[in-house]
């Protein structure tokens, strides 16, 4: 009998890290807050989520990141407050934050790492697929990033995540895919069958330079596979060492994106994305271009 491939209807965002790339800017705000233009990164995230058809969104938290729940709950005394004197569309634009979509939290009492992050969603989860967005990626493509992987899941029920190409003195930075192009597939030499993965290999050890970007469909049996996974790469549970088990069982697909990844993780991929989308802004972007333009560079 073939398993009926369920939908997947949720997605999974872990934002409980303390965010120390960003110190002081992060010491009492969460990392997932902070600003590129006007959003802070995690709106980006849900954003991402809603265009990919997702109805339900579970963040992953831990201590001093109620901003993060306040920002994707009702703000009625603002939108009165901003109706009252006549701002109705930005009364609208707060009142419209992750309409659409259900949220729910649960904590990572430990920094034990995204694995275990993962794992603390497995009971609001169920038994389902899900996806997971880290959201200092913003990633930017004419299908949304994780619609792209959904409709990978739902029509080959393996896992799927997308991958990028990285130069080999970054391969250190991500998890790195062993990984062969699946034939005939719906999406061409885009697909590729992966056979193993290494977290944060150095240059020589690392199988390509096939770099996990933080988009992931996962089917509910990764749950059992990191409940089993012990620390890895930096002493921690890594959510890499769950998908090689799911490549065992010949069950994860990687797909090359073919958008522009936004590494807004570290300071200086925060400001290259702080400039991307400055430059794209439909109100800023003209000045902004005439302001860089003018630097003495
Ligand atoms: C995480 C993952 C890694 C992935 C990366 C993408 O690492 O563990 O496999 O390539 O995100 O940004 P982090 O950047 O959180 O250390």
């Amino acid at each position: 009998m073939t398993e009926q491939i369920k939908k997947v209807r949720k997605a999974v965002l872990p934002v409980a890290g303390l965010g120390t790339r960003f110190l002081p800017a992060t010491k009492a705000i969460p990392k997932e807050m902070l600003t590129v233009v006007d959003k802070p990164l995690i709106q980006y995230a849900v954003e991402e989520c809603i265009a990919s058809g997702i109805e339900h969104v579970i963040f992953v938290t831990g201590r001093h990141k109620s901003a993060i729940e306040d920002h994707f709950d009702f703000s009625p005394e603002l939108e009165s407050f901003l109706t009252q004197r006549g701002k109705s569309e930005l009364a609208k634009l707060v009142h419209d934050i992750g309409k659409g979509v259900q949220f729910s939290s649960t904590r990572q009492s430990e920094a034990l790492g995204l694995g275990h992050a993962v794992l603390c969603a497995a009971e609001l989860v169920g038994d389902e697929p899900f996806a997971v967005l880290l959201s200092d990626v913003i990633m930017e493509s004419a299908i949304p990033a994780t619609r792209e992987l959904v409709e990978i899941f739902e029509a080959t029920g393996s896992g799927a995540i997308h991958v990028e190409r990285v130069p080999r003195e970054r391969v250190n930075l991500y998890g790195i895919v062993d990984a062969k192009p699946e034939a005939g597939s719906l999406w061409g030499d885009k697909l590729w069958r992966v056979k193993n993965l290494v977290e944060k290999p150095s240059a020589e050890e690392a199988p390509s330079n096939l770099g996990v970007t933080g988009r992931y469909v996962l089917p509910p049996e990764i749950f059992g596979y990191l409940a089993k996974t012990k620390p890895g790469t930096g002493g921690e549970i890594q959510l890499t060492d769950g998908l090689c088990r799911l490549a065992e069982d010949n069950k994860m697909l990687a797909c090359i994106y073919d958008g522009k990844v936004h590494d807004a993780g570290d300071k200086q991929g925060f400001l290259q994305a702080t400039v991307d989308f400055g430059l794209k802004d439909p109100k800023l972007g003209k000045d902004f271009r005439a302001y860089l333009r003018g630097l003495k560079l």
